[in-house]
């Protein structure tokens, strides 16, 4: 029964972390994470050019894998992602956790606070 409790409160920690970090972002601060972790293969802008990665604008709300002029991977195509604060967040944090067989190579951003920075940025600069 205590081990129980034990792993039910871990859960709990576990899950306000993840809703904390995918609302409370500073853009700004944000911006910073995107220039140095993601801006080699990304383009955030309407009508970007799709590099190493794919153009990301507009990706909120959309399926994962459905933006045009990029060819994706079946893994993401058939992830059954679509991309929310949430699922931003989750990706992320760990792209090979959650899409097994990506082929973004990315380790992911550690750090909760700046994850939740990102988020915050991207839902401003990719719309
Ligand atoms: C080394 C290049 C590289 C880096 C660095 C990188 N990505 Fe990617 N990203 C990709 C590739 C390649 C894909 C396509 C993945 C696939 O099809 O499996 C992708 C896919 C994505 C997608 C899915 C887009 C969609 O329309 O479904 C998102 C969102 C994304 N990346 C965000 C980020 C963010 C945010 C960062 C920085 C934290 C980042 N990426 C860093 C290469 C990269």
């Amino acid at each position: 029964m205590k081990n129980w409790i034990g792993a039910a409160s871990v859960l709990v920690v576990g899950l306000s972390v993840t809703a904390a970090s995918a609302q409370s972002g500073n853009a700004a601060r944000g911006q910073r994470v995107f220039n140095t972790q993601c801006k080699a293969c990304h383009t955030l802008e309407k009508d970007g050019a799709s590099t190493a990665g794919p153009n990301l604008y507009g990706v909120f709300g959309r399926k994962a894998g459905a933006g045009a002029g990029y060819e994706f991977s079946d893994a993401m195509k058939n992830s059954g992602i679509v991309w929310d604060d949430a699922t931003m967040a989750d990706y992320n944090r760990d792209p090979k956790g959650k899409v097994p067989g990506t082929k973004m190579v990315f380790n992911g951003v550690k750090n909760a606070g700046q994850l939740a920075d990102l988020v915050a940025y991207l839902k401003e600069a990719t719309k």
